[in-house]
């Protein structure tokens, strides 16, 4: 019984149902307003640890801790209404053990209102996203080029254009899916691969820098807003945002010096 009963978010066996069907839209948003402009359009939204680097001016994700996501989580949670909000699990909350991880992520659960979690890796991640998802929560995957392991794997280099390669990151899609994953982000990878590997299972993938061929699409929003510098090759800038900002604060500066400052009525609100 609850007198939350209008809720129309959209839910994890939603998405997992659009496999193969209408693209899934989705975008990482780190705070309220932002999230609520993304929300009407996406099918989920992603506060990801990459906010650790466009949010925080972090050189990489590894610093991010569970209470900095917890309290984007929160606001983002806050922000929207329709969208399926899943949160990052940071490096360092879930690797040491399924336990660690079923703590880590239950906080994020309870004290952002998200509905799933995602976290990086396959084969080496099966055990704990089994763990996770028999204890009641969704897990998205993530595989191919995965930031948390920059450091192991030489830095940020796209997936599978050796054909020697392909075997591994079919098992860790056939791990994820297994583990009970509803669906998994395919980062940084050629199309054909990305390809293969959409055909072969059966849960969504959501591909990032890994070609149209996904059952979905993200990408992070101020990278596809112009706002951030040094966006990935393959991003599209869909506005010039960045430049916009820059006039709109030249202006105000110029205005404030001039003592042309404008002041539509005295009155606040
Ligand atoms: O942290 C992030 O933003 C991600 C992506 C998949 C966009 O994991």
């Amino acid at each position: 019984m609850s007198i939350h009963n209008d809720i129309k978010r959209n839910t994890v066996p939603k998405i997992a149902a659009m496999k193969g069907g209408i693209p899934i839209v989705s975008l990482t948003a780190y705070n309220a307003y932002m999230a609520a402009l993304v929300d009407p359009y996406a099918d989920f939204i992603l506060v990801g640890d990459s906010l650790g680097m466009v949010a925080h001016g972090m050189e990489s994700t590894t610093p991010v801790s569970l209470d900095l996501m917890i309290a984007h989580g929160r606001a983002v949670v806050a922000g929207t209404s329709k969208a399926l909000i899943i949160v990052d699990m940071p490096f360092g909350s879930y690797e040491e053990s399924p336990e660690a991880a079923f703590r880590n992520a239950a906080r994020l659960l309870k004290e952002t209102g998200c509905g799933a979690v995602k976290l990086e890796g396959g084969m080496r991640c099966a055990e704990t996203i089994r763990f996770l998802v028999d204890r009641g929560i969704p897990v998205m995957g993530h595989i191919g080029l995965t930031p948390q392991s920059t450091h192991v794997m030489g830095g940020f280099k796209t997936q599978g254009r050796d054909r020697d390669t392909w075997s591994a990151h079919e098992a860790d899609a056939r791990a994820v899916e297994e583990a009970g994953a509803f669906a998994v982000v395919l980062e940084g990878m050629v199309e054909e691969l990305a390809a293969k590997l959409t055909q072969m299972i059966a849960i969504p993938t959501i591909g990032i820098g890994a070609s149209p061929v996904c059952d979905g699409q993200i990408l992070v929003l101020e990278d596809m807003l112009g706002i951030t510098q040094g966006a990935p090759k393959f991003v599209k800038r869909f506005a010039e945002i960045g430049s916009q900002i820059d006039k709109a604060v030249a202006g105000y500066a110029k205005a404030v010096k001039d003592r042309t400052f404008p002041t539509a009525d005295q009155t606040y609100r």
